[in-house]
């Protein structure tokens, strides 16, 4: 790192690299960055226990290292803390994690006696381990940035799913959320869309990943319905929002989701011609399995992480991203 001729600090090329989590996508970022994915390589010994070694110089590099924190959760999250720890010993001089799936999300309170609040703890694992800022997308709660005491630039996907509805050129479009904490960024759809707004009331019961939609808070008559919802897991929600938007007699629904985690479930509860399309990003790997019925759309966002990439390594601004 040196200062440059306005004073700010200017650390030297940018170094991008990746563990096991997503390759594809690392090499999407790469090819809009037109830069080559570092070499590194991560794996298993018998013993599980994770190696990592960098196959090049990384001595005072602004390092990126990109890894979701997708399926298998647990081995995901342990790479990148390993990596994260190879490239601090390597000299490095600076560190992002670039984590386009921030798992462990929905465990951001303790809404419950003896529970843990574990978001936080990764935040802790994270940082311990030796990263100097956080790019993310669309946390499950946006007031997960403050579980860390590094910069956070959180990049959202709204933008893009509400470019690609408004393609679809839709006659009534009406946004639903599929709860009230997913309100704000389903808002933030309807309103680049121009449509209105529909909340579902949801309900879970324990801890048993039942989702019950209760009623429906604004009109869905004769509504083309675009749900938008963070992620997508076992397709409950997604599926008792649907049930209920067919009570209120939407005429066709879609569905737009940041994160596709699709456990077995998702694929038989969401495969139905029911569903006009569902839209999804490639922030995580397309899970196993399929949707025979149901078309999907995957829209990349891997441009999007390269541009905010580039402007942390040149020190410009991320949020003008979204203006
Ligand atoms: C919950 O608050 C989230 O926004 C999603 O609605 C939830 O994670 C989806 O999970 P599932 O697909 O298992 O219902």
């Amino acid at each position: 790192m040196s200062r440059g001729s306005g004073g700010a600090f200017v650390y030297r090329e940018m170094a991008v690299f990746t563990g096991n989590a997503h390759r594809a996508f690392a090499e999407a970022v790469c090819r809009h960055l037109e830069m080559p994915l570092g070499e590194c390589e991560v794996f298993e010994f018998t013993n599980e226990n994770i190696f990592v070694r960098f196959l090049q110089n990384i001595r005072e590099r602004d390092v990126f290292l990109i890894q979701p924190i997708g399926s298998p959760v647990n081995t995901r999250l342990m790479e990148l803390l390993i990596m994260i720890d190879a490239a601090k010993r390597a000299s490095a001089g600076r560190i992002t994690a670039v984590i386009p799936y921030f798992a462990y999300g929905r465990s951001d309170k303790k809404d419950q006696p003896h529970v843990p609040i574990s978001a936080r703890l990764i935040a802790n694992f994270i940082e311990v381990a030796g990263a100097d800022r956080l790019l993310t997308m669309d946390l499950h709660a946006g007031q997960i940035q403050g579980f860390f005491n590094i910069p956070v630039d959180e990049l959202h996907a709204q933008p893009l799913l509400a470019e690609y509805f408004r393609s679809l050129n839709l006659a009534n479009p009406v946004v639903v959320a599929t709860d009230v904490g997913g309100a704000k960024n389903a808002r933030n759809v309807a309103e680049r869309l121009g449509a209105d707004l529909a909340i579902v009331d949801k309900r879970r019961s324990g801890n048993d990943e039942q989702a019950e939609a209760l009623t429906l808070i604004g009109d869905a008559e004769d509504a083309d319905a675009i749900i938008i919802d963070d992620e997508i897991l076992t397709g409950g929600t997604v599926a008792s929002a649907l049930e209920l938007l067919r009570r209120h007699r939407a005429r066709s629904v879609y569905v737009g989701c940041v994160h596709q985690l699709f456990a077995g479930a998702a694929f038989e509860r969401l495969d139905t011609p029911e569903i006009s399309e569902i839209v999804f990003t490639d922030t995580l790997p397309i899970a196993d399995g399929a949707f025979a019925r149901a078309p999907t759309k995957i829209l990349s966002i891997a441009p999007l992480f390269g541009d905010a990439m580039h402007r942390i390594h040149t020190g410009g601004s991320v949020s003008d991203l979204f203006r």
